[in-house]
């Protein structure tokens, strides 16, 4: 079932989306050589409880840490460890919190140190494919323009995969909620974008080919092939001015203005 929520519930999920969206500026600059992807998760951790909020991957169905830490091959849901990173790494940082009972789910990919020209495409295309994606939500759309908007931007920068295990999701009172959001498909399918929904939108991309395993530590989801992957995820609803990115410290206006969308976040956001 979908939930719709009013106006006040979407302030409040700004609220625990701007928590997200700091926790992530944070860490992303704290990532450096040298570094443990533990280290990254006590700061997270920290940061999320000294401000309010409660750390909602930990202990989501016995998830042990406050973010996934996931280098390289590391698609998603890798688990933060001693394990130190190092120059030409790629960490894709997945981060939830739970605010006055609201989520907010986001996730970027960061190079450590300097990384060849082609990982750092990967994350752009990545990136922008996220935008594109929430750029192409619009009030009486519907759900699978995003898929299609993110599938076929990836698709024409080159022969890049997209994973399909792992989709975006609608989210509230749960990270998880109805509908699925996949990164692939037809557009004008699914439900109705109206105002009151709340979306994740999480491409996860390849530099080769798009199938995964899940190691045996039964989370950290890797691909195949051994090549690369970046993962990048934001929170989202809609206005009537267009889409509001609420883990999204600037509420997405540089993002969506970079793909040529418009941006619904208020001008005066009250969770500032
Ligand atoms: N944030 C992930 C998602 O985007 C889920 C993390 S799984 C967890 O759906 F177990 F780490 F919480
Ligand atoms: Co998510």
């Amino acid at each position: 079932m979908i939930q719709i929520k009013s106006a006040a519930e979407v302030e409040k999920m700004r609220v625990a989306g701007l928590l997200v969206g700091r926790t992530l500026q944070m860490l992303a600059g704290c990532v450096r050589a040298g570094v443990s992807t533990a280290e990254l998760d006590a700061l997270a951790e920290a940061f999320i409880r000294d401000h309010g909020g409660l750390p909602s991957f930990k202990g989501y169905l016995g998830y042990p840490a406050s973010i996934c830490a996931s280098v390289d091959d590391e698609v998603v849901h890798g688990i933060p460890s001693r394990r130190l990173l190092v120059d030409g790494e790629i960490i894709s940082i997945d981060c939830g919190a739970i605010v006055d009972g609201w989520h907010g789910d986001a996730a970027i990919t960061v190079a450590v140190g300097s990384v060849r020209p082609e990982l750092a495409r990967l994350m752009e295309v990545t990136e922008a494919a996220m935008w594109r994606g929430i750029g192409a939500a619009r009030l009486s759309g519907r759900l699978t323009d995003v898929s299609h908007a993110v599938e076929s931007y990836v698709r024409s920068q080159g022969s890049y995969g997209v994973v399909e295990e792992y989709v975006g999701h609608g989210i509230g009172t749960e990270m998880h909620q109805d509908p699925p959001l996949p990164n692939y498909g037809r557009p004008g399918r699914g439900p109705r974008l109206r105002k009151g929904l709340v979306l994740a939108c999480e491409p996860m991309v390849t530099l080769g080919d798009r199938h995964t395993h899940v190691l045996a530590d039964s989370w950290t989801v890797c691909t195949d092939d051994g090549l690369p992957a970046a993962h990048f995820e934001h929170t989202f609803t809609l206005t009537d001015s267009g889409p509001w990115a609420l883990t999204a410290v600037d509420g997405g206006r540089a993002g969506l203005a970079s793909v040529g969308a418009p941006c619904g976040a208020p001008e005066v956001d009250r969770a500032e």
